[in-house]
């Protein structure tokens, strides 16, 4: 039986990249501590006014056109954000209005960066009960309204004072702030026209008892008002991270849950063509490296580029693999994947 398969990828991010220098601008920090902590060099901001859906309109855009389709062929959209455009609705409509395909039916996913192993697995069924043929898969993030920096001015080299206290703050929140990026990433996804091809198989978990891990308190629906200024003065629309323990989780559960949806499908690690992970962090996915015994040349990154895109990383990858040429039919991949809930995942696909 054929499975789901990626028939178009398409990417975009917004405006100049920031580098680490930049960021030294308005925290303490510097371009060593973030590269050897992280791997990133780089990142990329929405600009004010510019949401998730902003982002994905362009991704889908190229991963449309790169199908040789037209967004008429699309009869689903998945869109994977944790920073929507509005606390509701979700952006997965106004993705299609703005495609110029309203009445397409849209589902929102909120597994943050896990979402492509949660989005194969609806994506899959979806086509697999006839309810689809063609669905748009996209992740977007617009992480910059939680940046915890006013002077964008600044960031942007301009020659203007940062208040102490500003500055201050930032760097409170350095740990967390130097990792993400903003972006969007598209897959068109059908099933493949050939037998033992396409999508063999997802593993997804979650454990809503680590999230707090990584979230944010500010704008949930508990309180009266949902946001009130006193937040702000808290801080808490900016994430809160254990970063340490973080990477602990995902260091043992992504080895894991590769082992055991390699294990189910009968397939051996040193089969697997690509293991191309979330980009949360080099260091995480180095760590995962080692503890699987791939080598390096298998696991793909570009974390330097980008930060971290949340659900983005993995379908801005994959373009970047595929305008490469490295990605060729028949090479078997396994995407991997761990985000805030938590929740974690991988998939088996035979390209
Ligand atoms: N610049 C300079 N110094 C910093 C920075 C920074 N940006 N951030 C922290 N430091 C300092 C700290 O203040 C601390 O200093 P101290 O020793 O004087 O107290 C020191 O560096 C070590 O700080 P730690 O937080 O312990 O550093 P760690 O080695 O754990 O690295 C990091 C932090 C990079 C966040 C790491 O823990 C990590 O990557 N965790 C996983 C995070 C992650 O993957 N998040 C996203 C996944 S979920 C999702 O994507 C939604």
């Amino acid at each position: 039986m054929p499975g789901l398969t990626i028939v178009g990828t398409g990417r975009y991010v917004p405006g100049e990249p920031v580098t680490n220098e930049m960021l030294a601008r308005v925290m303490d920090t510097s371009d060593d501590w973030i590269r050897q902590r992280t791997g990133i060099g780089q990142r990329h901001f929405a600009p004010e006014g510019v949401g998730a859906s902003d982002l994905a309109v362009v991704a889908s855009q190229r991963a449309i056109a790169s199908a040789g389709l037209s967004p008429e062929d699309i009869d689903y959209i998945i869109f994977a954000t944790m920073t929507p455009d509005f606390p509701f609705p979700g952006p997965g409509g106004l993705l299609g209005a703005k495609l110029g395909i309203p009445g397409v039916p849209a589902l929102d996913i909120r597994q943050q960066c896990c979402a492509m192993p949660y989005a194969f697995q609806v994506a899959d069924g979806l086509v697999a009960t006839g309810v689809a043929t063609t669905v748009l898969v996209v992740g977007a993030e617009a992480h910059a309204g939680f940046m915890p920096w006013e002077r964008w001015d600044a960031l942007a080299g301009e020659d203007v004072e940062v208040p102490e206290v500003q500055r201050d703050r930032a760097t409170r929140h350095r740990g967390l702030a130097v990792l993400f990026g903003d972006g969007a990433g598209a897959f068109v996804m059908r099933k493949h026209a050939e037998p033992d091809r396409g999508l063999l198989g997802t593993i997804t978990k979650s454990d809503g008892r680590a999230a707090k891990l990584i979230f944010i308190e500010g704008g949930g629906f508990t309180r009266r008002p949902h946001w009130a200024p006193w937040m702000l003065d808290e801080e808490m629309h900016i994430p809160r991270m254990e970063g340490r323990e973080l990477f602990k989780t995902a260091v043992t559960r992504l080895p894991e849950v590769v082992r055991e949806l390699c294990a189910r499908h009968g397939v051996t690690l040193d089969q697997v063509d690509w293991f191309l992970a979330h980009q949360a962090n080099d260091r995480i996915n180095g760590a995962v490296r080692d503890s699987l015994g791939v080598p390096a040349s298998k696991v793909p990154s570009n974390i330097a580029r980008y930060g971290n895109t949340s659900g983005a990383t993995i379908p801005i990858l994959v373009d970047e693999l595929t305008q490469q040429g490295k990605l060729q039919p028949g090479q078997l991949v396994c995407f991997l994947a761990l985000g805030a809930g938590l929740h974690w995942g991988a998939a088996l696909m035979r390209l």
